[in-house]
């Protein structure tokens, strides 16, 4: 609900309130943002600076001569009068230069309606628009708020208007500013590259700028637009936290910046780096929206606002709550070398153990025998596939699995027959060999026809063959932008819009066709894409050690819904780490599953497993899709684990994931901590059955062996491919509260105590536990 009281403009989400104000000046001030509260005194709120600190620059001394912008909590910051903190929007025009005088104008409250051009939420009930006008020329700064009264997300963006006869270049503007009281404030971001996307970095705020940002082009896996602000003594499960995140796919840049008042000064939105965009009469320009929640119970519950209102109103309305299905992809088992034969052995052994989904990956089409040749084109290789997609396609739906296809539209090889025909689709500037990365190029999306090709081509193939899940790939940063002049800082922005045009176009025309985004893994991994594509693959790095820091990081604001991860061979590819098969799988649950190896080369007890796995997690596929993500011990070093818990929305069921780093030799007793369970209720607590690998114990197999045989032999190769080791049983009935409150699992494998009493993980090792209520 948003309502207004003696100037002051009051936003309640369903649990959480907003609260800012027009003061005598006509500047918009911050008083409130945390859990919800009643306002009857405003004089009460927000910061009472009633003098302007030492050195500082008074707005309009007439009207304050006590206000200086500077030191204030402001909702936006402008240059030139005297706030020098990091401004939200820097505008220049040719009779005015960079000095502009913006001062409350209006506001209107309204419906929202969905502006098409940019990724917006959707569901939303309330929009506050506040409108801020320059003193002497028709130029607008309007101030968007919208909330759904369902959840506990702010959404802002904003739109500059102008209405004046002179054009404006904008040089920066971002879509939130949010000014706060540092309180010990330590800053969150999701930092990494390829392989090794989104892991968790913190760092204590100190006087100074802080800037989390992308200049590749996009997102990017270097710097996620995720970020959190958190207390030092906050935790999972206790103290305060706000997180923030930005609908785009493109260049953006987060800044926090500490002054020595303690007064802390929050901005996202599109990096202002190369960035200078011309609005002419009567046109405007639309920020990208940005999300912001707050916590005053810990990071968990920080998340689960987060991640409730990405699946309700962020997501791709028609998979928002579909239960995503299970995976077989081809790339990790055959690369770009297979032919129709090949994968419908793995299709016939995947459909055998469960599978619901076969993607078929890079290489389908025209000469794409290696990542050189064939990018840009569209026609099958009937070497490859002689019955062509159809023809698959058709044997793959036989086997009872939906086909899906692996498309990477943005982008075009010079040995390809697009570039022969159209090389200026491509991005390059006059006179500039343009630089390649895995020896491409990318095509200039800012360019009409070139939107239109992609939309016709990939419509068409879509329309080919029964294809129900498209895996979007992008695999290059943006370098030599094409644009001159002084349109020239205008390119990555319109990239963007043509971009989010294509996919738009596509996901209305094939509205039941599932789309996983992708860019090399990780590297465009964020809520503008995950709008129009429900899910995306987060990294290519499958090994289940890598994958703890990947989705530990990605789970404090994204839901696992999103993000998809398959299990792997269990020697790793990107890591060379040898993991077992239900380490894999125990990381893999707790996102979207998927498989992507030689199923058919697997051993007789490595196929049992994998059967299990799939009919464990469709068995649970609601509750680890959709289920409340609680991190219960993170990864805080190389060689540490970690805890996560999903559990149900009524705390009935749970399902809890414990995660070996190294081995120790002085294992200590492992107390299990849950959150939230029913006191007085009685659940179940088992573990799921995952059998040792013979060749774990080595040497150590003649310990229990009548005769000797050699560890590394022919013998025990052979058996073991046949036989497993079991591993301790664990069935109890349990008090919700002693869940609460801790329960101790089995001793660790110490370097002996090989029964079923006690816990073998060895290096990477893990455990799934399946906790339910009984009734
Ligand atoms: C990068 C992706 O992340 C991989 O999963 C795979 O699809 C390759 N591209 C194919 O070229």
């Amino acid at each position: 609900m948003i309502k207004v009281l003696d100037k002051h403009f009051i936003i309640d989400t369903k649990s959480l309130t907003y609260i800012m104000h027009v003061n005598s000046v006509g500047y918009l001030i911050h008083d409130y943002f945390g859990d919800h509260i009643e306002v009857k005194d405003v004089t009460a709120l927000g910061l009472k600076e009633g003098f302007a600190k030492g050195t500082s620059v008074v707005v309009d001394e007439d009207i304050d001569p006590n206000f200086s912008a500077n030191n204030q909590l402001l909702e936006y910051s402008f240059t030139q009068k005297g706030d020098y903190r990091e401004p939200a929007i820097i505008l220049r025009n040719n009779s005015r230069g960079y000095t502009f005088d913006f001062r409350y104008h209006e506001y209107k409250i309204v419906k929202p309606q969905d502006i098409e051009i940019l990724p917006m939420p959707h569901d939303l009930d309330d929009e506050l628009i506040i409108v801020l006008k320059e003193a002497n020329l028709d130029i607008y700064v309007e101030l968007h708020y919208y909330i759904s009264n369902k959840h506990d997300v702010l959404v802002k963006n904003v739109v500059f208007r102008n209405e004046d006869k002179e054009e404006i270049t904008l040089e920066k503007i971002a879509s939130l500013q949010f000014d706060l009281i540092n309180k010990d404030y330590e800053l969150v971001n999701l930092n990494g590259n390829w392989i090794s996307e989104t892991h968790a970095t913190s760092q204590k705020i100190h006087p100074g700028i802080y800037i989390n940002d992308s200049k590749t082009g996009n997102s990017s896996n270097k710097h996620n637009p995720f970020f959190m602000i958190k207390t030092s003594d906050t935790k999972n499960d206790y103290g305060e936290a706000y997180s923030f995140n930005l609908m785009y796919s493109g260049n953006h840049q987060e800044v926090v910046e500490l002054n020595i008042f303690g007064n802390l000064h929050i901005q996202t939105g599109i990096n202002p780096f190369l960035f200078s965009y011309n609005v002419k009469q009567g046109e405007k320009f639309i920020t990208p929206f940005a999300l912001m929640t707050y916590s005053s119970k810990g990071t968990n519950v920080l998340g689960q606002r987060m991640h409730d209102f990405i699946n309700d109103c962020v997501v791709n309305k028609n998979f928002g709550h579909c239960l995503r299905p299970v995976v077989i992809n081809n790339w990790e088992g055959t690369y770009f070398n297979f032919n129709e034969v090949k994968l419908l052995n793995i299709a016939r052994t995947a459909s055998k153990f469960g599978v619901e989904l076969f993607v078929l990956d890079d290489g389908w089409f025209s000469n794409r025998n290696d990542d050189f040749h064939g990018l840009g084109d569209y026609d099958v290789n009937k070497k490859k596939l002689p019955s062509g997609l159809k023809g698959l396609a058709k044997k793959i739906n036989k086997l009872g699995m939906k086909f899906g296809l692996w498309f990477e539209p943005e982008s075009i090889n010079i040995e390809s027959k697009l570039y022969k025909a159209h090389p200026e689709y491509a991005i390059a500037q006059d006179g500039v060999k343009p630089s390649r990365e895995r020896h491409q190029l990318l095509l200039n999306l800012a360019k009409k026809e070139v939107q239109d090709y992609i939309i016709e081509n990939v419509n068409n193939t879509l329309k080919s063959a029964n294809i129900e899940y498209v895996k979007w790939d992008m695999n290059r940063d943006i370098s030599d932008i094409p644009n001159k002049g002084k349109e020239a800082g205008e390119f990555y922005h319109n990239y963007m819009l043509g971009l989010y045009r294509v996919i738009r176009e596509i996901t209305k025309q094939n509205p039941t066709v599932l789309f996983e985004n992708c860019a090399s893994g990780g590297n465009r991994l964020d809520l503008g894409m995950m709008h129009y594509f429900p899910q995306t693959w987060a990294s290519d790095c499958s090994d289940s050690y890598e994958r703890i820091s990947i989705q530990g990081g990605l789970y404090l604001g994204y839901p696992q819904s999103c993000i998809s991860c398959h299990v792997s061979h269990k020697s790793n590819h990107q890591t060379l780490r040898k993991t077992p098969y239900s380490s894999k799988f125990n990381t893999a649950a707790f996102g979207v599953l998927g498989y992507e190896l030689m199923l058919n080369e697997l051993t007789k007890v490595e196929k049992e497993e994998i059967k299990n796995q799939i009919a464990f997690y469709k068995k649970h596929r609601e509750l680890l899709q959709y289920g409340d993500f609680y991190t219960i011990k993170e990864k805080k070093y190389e060689g540490d684990g970690a805890t996560w818990m999903i559990q149900s929305k009524d705390h009935k069921e749970a399902i809890f994931g414990v995660f070996n780093g190294i081995q120790s030799t002085r294992p200590h007793e492992f107390v299990l901590k849950g959150f939230n369970f029913l006191e007085g209720k009685q659940y179940s607590f088992e573990v799921l059955n995952q059998p040792h690998d013979l060749k774990l114990f080595g040497n150590l197999v003649n310990m229990i062996l009548p005769i000797h045989v050699n560890a590394d032999g022919w013998l025990i190769q052979t058996v073991s491919k046949f036989k497993t080791m079991e591993m301790e049983t664990t069935k109890w009935t349990v008090d919700g509260a002693l869940l609460n409150s801790g329960l101790i699992l089995k001793s660790e494998w110490a370097g002996n105590g090989y029964s079923e009493n006690s816990r073998v993980l060895a290096d990477f090792g893990s455990r799934l536990y399946y906790v339910k209520v009984e009734e």
